[in-house]
């Protein structure tokens, strides 16, 4: 069966254009459709993206709102698509256990870094400080608490010689693109 999933963002959606590219013609073909992609944010980039590939796309703002009442809004919009999971993807709101229990077990994110070392926002500027020279990129099922989901997979980033901030976060989204939709595919099989 084919899942229907909502991908969440809030700016540019680099991974989730990545995604779109792999549900039409790439290794998430055949699994997944991409019925929805919304936006806590009017301008984000990402929604101009997803309608250049036919997607449906929407925003419910989050601004000014209590973490439950925008949650709340958001359970009660995406109840008529039918979706078999929400993949987050620069989704910059830590969901309420209200939108979390709602789809257990279905809410997936990526990190850029590994959850164990670092959560929360900045992860490459984390590694970046700290002069690493390999991070890590986690993808997780969203409980909770911030980035303390069931790990479905990690991968490595080489970062030797990455000088800048900038090249750091290059390196970093350019194995995100290609591992988010690897570790979609697992699950998605796994679960066919
Ligand atoms: C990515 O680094 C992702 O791991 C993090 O936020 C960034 C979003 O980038 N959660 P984009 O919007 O997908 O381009």
């Amino acid at each position: 069966m084919i899942k229907k999933i909502a991908i969440l963002i809030s700016g540019h959606g680099s991974n989730m254009e990545a995604i779109v590219k792999n549900c039409k013609n790439g290794n998430l073909k055949n699994l997944c459709e991409v019925v929805l992609v919304l936006s806590n944010k009017k301008k984000a980039e990402g929604l101009k993206i997803a309608k250049s590939y036919g997607i449906e796309t929407s925003y419910i703002i989050s601004k000014g709102k209590k973490r439950k009442e925008f949650d709340i809004e958001l359970i009660n919009y995406l109840k008529k698509y039918d979706l078999d999971y929400i993949i987050l993807a620069g989704f910059m709101r830590i969901l309420s256990s209200e939108f979390i229990n709602e789809y257990k077990n279905k809410i997936i994110n990526i990190h850029p870094a590994d959850t164990n070392k670092f959560q929360g926002l900045g992860a490459y500027e984390w590694a970046f400080e700290n002069k690493l020279i390999e991070t890590k990129i986690t993808v997780h099922f969203v409980d909770t608490g911030v980035d303390t989901g069931e790990v479905i997979g990690k991968c490595k980033v080489d970062l030797t010689d990455a000088k800048t901030l900038s090249e750091i976060k290059k390196r970093g989204l350019k194995v995100e693109h290609k591992f988010y939709s690897e570790m979609l595919k697992k699950i998605f099989e796994k679960n066919s």
